[in-house]
């Protein structure tokens, strides 16, 4: 493999210990901080099985390993389970938005495009409009 096929997202970023790190501070937030308590509130008790799934997706998202994928799961449809209006997807976008800024070892411009894009995912998983 030569270095330009080598410079993924992922690998940019710092690979697993970064993406382990924005995915932890990302759940601290929910758990922590009362301004997320509405997307607290629908995930379980249990915060470690989603700490791990969404580790194993961002990495593979951002051109890592791909465990998560060869599941064959599909991360738009497991939302649909879920009753997701505009409030909720920007409690979600404000905590990644927030823990991907807490990182300071995170290049500056590649932070920000992982803030578009994650931002863009969570909009795309609106279900519900807030007037129903
Ligand atoms: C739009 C707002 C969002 C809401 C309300 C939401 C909610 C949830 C909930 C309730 C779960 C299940 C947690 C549990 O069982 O405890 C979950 C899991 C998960 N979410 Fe989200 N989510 C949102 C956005 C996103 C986005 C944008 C992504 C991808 C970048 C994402 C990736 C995941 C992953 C990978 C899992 C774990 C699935 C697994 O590994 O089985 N979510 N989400």
């Amino acid at each position: 493999m030569n270095a330009t096929a080598a410079a993924t997202p992922y690998a940019m970023i710092g690979g697993e210990p970064m993406v382990s790190a924005i995915v932890n501070r990302f759940y601290d937030l929910i758990e922590g901080d009362p301004a997320y308590a509405k997307l607290r509130a629908i995930h379980a008790a249990d915060l470690a099985p989603v700490r791990h799934g969404l580790t194993r997706f961002l990495s593979g998202w951002m051109g890592g390993p791909r465990d998560w994928f060869e599941r064959g799961g599909c991360v738009m449809s497991l939302h649909r389970a879920f009753p997701i209006d505009r409030e909720l997807a920007d409690e979600w976008s404000d905590a990644m938005g927030r823990a991907i800024n807490d990182q300071p070892g995170l290049e500056a411009h590649l932070a920000e495009k992982m803030r578009e894009a994650l931002t863009h995912m969570a909009k795309g998983m609106i279900n519900l409009s807030l007037a129903d």
